[in-house]
């Protein structure tokens, strides 16, 4: 008999549930689940894979990542970049913050529908998760303050979060910041701040400065179409920076993932091309979704969350949807089983979605 146990923390810690993948379906599938642009990667980034693997994949890579976090720090305005951590995504952030700073005994904060990777890793690291409850599906500073103890370490805050794609302002994000003790770790992640454009990633930038305490965490699998090389990256105060970079593994990222990263992180015009794309097709699936009485919050990410009145109505949605070939995100998980997440995709996807929506509302 295996004797051999995890740690007790480790027994009762629930997996993260991913978007999954359709089996069985013919013809093409649409992949509205795990908010991945349908662009794909920029052409800078393909050529710069190409390039990669033809040469060198025995060398291990530069375990400093200068190069990427020199590249990440020009392209976003950040002066300097060894306050830049690399990692492989973004994932890897949550989980090394973590590590480093909360464990049995400390709690570790985040909101009611918050991305779930920050309770997986609480509890993996035998924190308490506590969840501050939202209002309309949105994070509320007095909420999060008021769920602020002493043992608070880390405050996990997504804005835009995901699953909801609601959002604080930033003078609300600031003033949760100066309201915050300075015994708080105050980590924003900007998963999908492209989204809203330079001058909001400059602001999330800004808001890191203001305090010795703010971290903000990004990714390249959302915007960048990078998920499948996981790449990640973290603008921090220098002690912070420090501790997590004795923490990391020693070659966290691998080298196509450096060299896409390195290649792609300041191609405005890509980025441009995304985030109007989105623009215009988030605002025709609300638009079309509210008119077949789906109603969905306001969202400032790339996929919008549809109501469908029940539990059941939202599951038989959810699988009829399934076998049209699209394949959409149940987030029951986050406490909202009468919602499904659609992610923005291609033209062709997005259509096909509300056309199989049409025909499922017309009848159910
Ligand atoms: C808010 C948020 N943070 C972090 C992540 C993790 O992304 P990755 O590990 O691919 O960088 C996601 C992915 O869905 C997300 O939605």
């Amino acid at each position: 008999m295996n004797t051999i146990k995890p740690l007790d923390h480790i027994a009762v810690t629930k997996p993260y549930v991913p978007g999954g993948k359709l089996h069985g379906a013919t013809g093409p599938i649409a992949m509205l689940a795990s908010n991945e642009n349908p662009f794909g990667p920029s052409p800078l980034a393909i050529a710069a894979i190409r390039k990669a693997a033809g040469e060198g994949l025995q060398i291990y890579p530069d375990p400093d990542y200068g190069a990427l976090r020199a590249a990440i720090a020009s392209a976003k305005g950040i002066p300097d970049a060894s306050r830049v951590v690399t990692s492989a995504g973004s994932d890897e952030i949550i989980h090394i913050l973590t590590q480093c700073y909360a464990g049995p005994g400390d709690e570790v904060l985040f909101t009611e529908h918050a991305f779930s990777m920050y309770e997986v890793s609480a509890r993996a690291h035998g924190a308490a998760a506590i969840k501050a409850p939202e209002t309309d599906m949105t994070a509320g500073v007095n909420a999060i303050l008021g769920a602020v103890s002493p043992r608070t370490k880390i405050l996990f805050l997504a804005n835009p979060n995901n699953p909801t794609g609601t959002m604080l302002s930033l003078d609300a994000l600031r003033g949760l910041q100066d309201a915050l003790p300075p015994h708080v770790l105050f980590v924003v992640d900007g998963a999908y701040s492209e989204y809203l454009g330079p001058q909001y990633e400059a602001d999330l930038r800004d808001l890191v400065d203001r305090r010795d305490t703010t971290v903000m965490m990004r990714t390249f699998s959302k915007i960048y179409g990078l998920a499948a090389l996981r790449l990640g990256w973290a603008y921090m105060p220098k002690a912070i920076a420090d501790t997590f970079q004795r923490i990391r593994g020693p070659f966290n990222v691998n080298t196509l993932a450096v060299e896409a990263g390195i290649a792609s992180v300041g191609d405005d015009a890509f980025l441009q091309l995304s985030r109007e794309h989105n623009k215009q097709w988030r605002d025709i699936l609300t638009a079309e979704l509210n008119a077949l009485g789906l109603t969905t919050p306001p969202s400032h990410a790339n996929f919008v969350v549809a109501e469908f009145g029940s539990a059941e109505r939202a599951a038989a949605a959810h699988q009829h949807l399934k076998d049209n070939a699209i394949l959409v995100r149940a987030i029951a998980g986050y406490g909202l089983p009468t919602k499904l997440r659609i992610t923005v995709g291609s033209a062709e996807d997005n259509q096909r979605c509300l056309e199989a929506l049409k025909v499922f509302s017309a009848t159910r």
